[in-house]
């Protein structure tokens, strides 16, 4: 009795055992595949962003032209009175600095403003950018017939003046992540804003960038 009793013991804590281990490797294995959808999420969904870098601005020609009659209507104290016609050259780095993933650059624009306000912008056709690699393109930031306001345009004046013109601009672009032959269904944007001081067409250096904050 009591080595049948014992022996049947033995058996009760061997298949216990043998299911507490089998329970264990079950948890285990949920627990490595777990970790690694979460390194995998992570990784995929919060890559970082691409550099995005204006190497230069360059005001080819500017002319500010006063107008015959202020527009009073819109701000009686500081009408419209001037026209701003300008063509303006940026070169735009891209550089994706992630290990794995590519970018495809569905939309990417340079847009410039001065004092606050919007005076043009230029957009880039697409293009796919491989990771640790950069691109560089150009484009032309044409402005025609832009409405300055009293203010903004002797502002703009006294910038010519001093050859030195304040402008902002912001790089926006609409990025998806490519890793092999997956191409992320969401995209992310990023926007990188910059405050920058570019010499004037006329200026014994020619016209670029003479400092740039962002
Ligand atoms: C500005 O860009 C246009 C068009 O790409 C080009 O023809 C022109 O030479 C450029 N101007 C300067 C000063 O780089
Ligand atoms: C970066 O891109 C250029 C042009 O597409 C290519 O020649 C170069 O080999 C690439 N570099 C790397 C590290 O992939």
């Amino acid at each position: 009795m009591a080595w049948g009793r014992s022996r049947n013991k033995d058996e009760y804590f061997q298949s216990s055992r043998g299911l507490v281990s089998r329970v264990c490797a079950v948890l285990l294995f949920l627990f490595i595949v777990t970790a690694l959808t979460i390194m995998m999420t992570l990784f995929l969904v919060h890559p970082h962003s691409p550099g995005y870098r204006l190497l230069n601005v360059q005001i080819t020609d500017l002319t500010i032209t006063a107008l015959g009659s202020p527009i009073v209507s819109t701000d009686p104290d500081d009408p419209v009175d001037s026209v701003l016609n300008s063509d303006i050259n940026v070169s735009l780095e891209c550089d994706d600095k992630n290990h794995h993933l590519g970018t495809y650059n569905g939309r990417l624009q340079v847009i410039l403003y001065y004092s606050g306000i919007e005076i043009g912008r230029t957009e880039f056709a697409p293009f796919y950018q491989e990771a640790q690699n950069r691109t560089v393109v150009l484009g032309v930031v044409s402005i025609r017939d832009h409405l300055l306001k009293r203010s903004a345009a002797a502002n703009l004046n006294a910038d010519l003046t001093r050859d030195a013109i304040n402008l902002q601009s912001e790089i926006a672009a609409r990025v998806k992540f490519v890793y092999g032959i997956w191409k992320s269904s969401w995209h992310r944007w990023f926007r990188v804003k910059c405050d920058l001081v570019v010499s004037s067409p006329t200026a014994s250096t020619g016209s670029l960038i003479m400092s740039q904050t962002c």
